[in-house]
């Protein structure tokens, strides 16, 4: 059943990249628990552009769960306290009238704060575009079973394809780590036969590309895993591994 709750937040306010920053505590009175967490932050936000103050920045855009807009961490989690779930999907049935409640934006040398709980995400495009595509000659769709898979293999690949790249895995790890994001880049081409002649190029560009834009380096931690909210496997970190030393030692890719 619906009831209204009342929090206190203390949010990351950031005016821009160069601003030090520094928590704000807010209130957020007569919330529906039927709100998600995002309906939350829109509530706090007419009320602050009522008072005449600067609302709360915070990205989103499907509000459903696929698109990776939204994200932050939510009381030391990214996308909040439940398994499985994107920011704009948690609900604040899952708080209590009273609790407190901290909201802080992904944090990574890779991801820039741009303002409050805005970061920019773009060391991610740049690791796709050194990579993560398979070149086609464009023309009519083949017929879907012109190329037969073993329907484990397709399973594993839409397993891997399910990565949003919001960023958690990356905000989870104690190293600012994206080897799950790429991994599950590299595994969901590298496991079908569209993907198979360009994997060894694509391993070593995109592993490249991601050390490039600043991330660190895998420790097996796992929070990575622990915190998507797609349940990427780490097992795709290690076929990324296997991938990256067997193209390293075969490739005479510079
Ligand atoms: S807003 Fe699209 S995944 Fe949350």
């Amino acid at each position: 059943m619906s009831k209204s709750i009342d929090l206190t937040l203390k949010v990351w306010r950031q005016a821009g990249p160069k601003d030090k920053g520094h928590f704000e505590t807010l209130r957020a009175q007569n919330i529906s628990t039927e709100m998600s967490f995002l309906e939350m932050l829109d509530v706090v936000n007419d009320q602050l552009t009522l008072d005449g103050k600067e609302p709360i920045a915070f990205d989103s855009d499907c509000r459903e769960g696929i698109c990776g807009m939204c994200g932050a961490v939510i009381n030391g989690r990214p996308h909040g306290p439940l398994k499985a779930t994107t920011l704009c999907q948690l609900h604040m049935r899952h708080f209590n009238s009273g609790d407190v409640i901290a909201i802080e934006p992904f944090r990574a040398m890779a991801f820039k704060v741009i303002k409050d709980l805005v970061i920019d995400r773009s060391a991610f495009d740049q690791i796709i575009q050194a990579g993560g595509f398979v070149s086609v000659n464009t023309g009519g769709a083949p017929d879907a079973n012109a190329v037969p898979i073993a329907q484990d293999q397709v399973e594993s690949a839409m397993d891997a394809a399910q990565c949003i790249s919001c960023g958690a895995c990356v905000a989870a790890c104690p190293n600012a780590s994206a080897m799950l994001f790429v991994s599950a880049n590299v595994s969901h081409l590298a496991l079908l036969p569209q993907g198979q002649p360009e994997a060894a190029r694509r391993a070593i560009a995109m592993v490249r590309e991601m050390d490039r834009q600043g991330f660190g380096n895998c420790s097996n931690e796992t929070e990575c895993e622990a915190e998507c909210p797609k349940s990427i496997s780490i097992s795709n970190i290690a076929r990324l591994n296997r991938q990256f030393y067997r193209a390293s030692l075969a490739s005479s890719v510079k």
